[in-house]
């Protein structure tokens, strides 16, 4: 079974470089820090509420990961979900019509993990890990951001997006939240995933930044969406820091992707 968002995956060019936003502008504290030869990468672990941020260096040219790096670009990766039996899951997922790119589960970064092609996901690649052990998860007091609070997923339609989610993952939308927002050009809607969401965002309008990725990337992942306490507050904090932010306006604000290593970073304000 798949309980929640386990963590998020961030492709950069240099995990070093990304370090200086991600554990010394955030403070996210790092629990791993591991070359996986075999699959030609570096990747970090940075704890936040009960998830992880993942960054993804590629170590050769000639793997995936490189290769998604050279034609999109430095940016949001994959997302991983926690599942019980990695095993079992993708079994099911399988059985449920899904692409599978690991048939079987291999070890990884995260526990016993296995990938799903996007493609059967709405141009979401989605990660099953089963952690080895949870020890390393725990976030930092004097983080500036405290939990993940949702993913923004760009598709063409959110009643099929949603349904799809469901089949295939077990989660449900929150009817509670989301609809139209003219203001933006946008509908949306909430979904459950543990201590985080996935947001589907369909543009409703030609214009403004959810219709320009829709046209030019299709449906996929879109926003990475990080709770605060104070976005004013962390907004000073980031600026002092060096980190292009701006100004925070009813308790949202966004980080420059030139700042964030090409994701598009959002800081939301919750209580
Ligand atoms: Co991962």
């Amino acid at each position: 079974m798949l309980s929640k968002i386990h963590h998020v995956g961030l492709v950069v060019r240099s995990a070093d470089a990304a370090l200086s936003f991600y554990r010394d502008a955030l403070g996210l504290p790092v629990s791993v820090d591991r070359v996986i030869e075999d699959q030609g990468v570096r990747g970090v672990l940075l704890p936040i509420g009960d998830a992880e941020i993942e960054l993804l260096e590629p170590t050769r040219d000639d793997t995936g990961v490189a290769r998604y790096l050279e034609t999109r670009g430095e940016g949001m990766h994959h997302v991983c979900l926690a599942s019980d039996d990695c095993a079992a899951d993708l079994k099911a997922a399988a059985a449920a019509g899904v692409q599978l790119i690991d048939e079987e589960p291999r070890p990884g970064l995260a526990g016993m993990i296995g990938f799903l092609h996007p493609k059967s996901n709405h141009g979401v690649l989605i990660e099953y890990a089963t952690p080895i052990e949870e020890s390393h998860v725990g976030a930092s007091a004097d983080a500036l951001a405290q939990r993940i609070d949702h993913i923004g997923v760009v598709v063409e339609d959110i009643s099929v997006a949603a349904a799809t989610y469901e089949r295939h993952f077990g989660f449900s939308l929150d009817d509670s939240r989301g609809g139209p927002i003219a203001a933006l050009g946008i509908e949306n809607a909430f979904m459950p995933a543990g201590n985080t969401d996935f947001e589907f965002i369909k543009p409703t309008s030609d214009e403004g930044p959810v219709a320009k990725f829709a046209a030019e990337r299709g449906e996929g992942s879109f926003l990475l969406s990080l709770a605060v306490t104070d976005a004013a507050g962390a907004v000073e904090a980031l600026r002092a820091g060096g980190v292009r932010a701006g100004d925070a306006n009813g308790g949202v604000a966004f980080v420059s992707p030139r700042s964030s290593f090409g994701v598009n970073l959002q800081l939301v304000q919750r209580s």
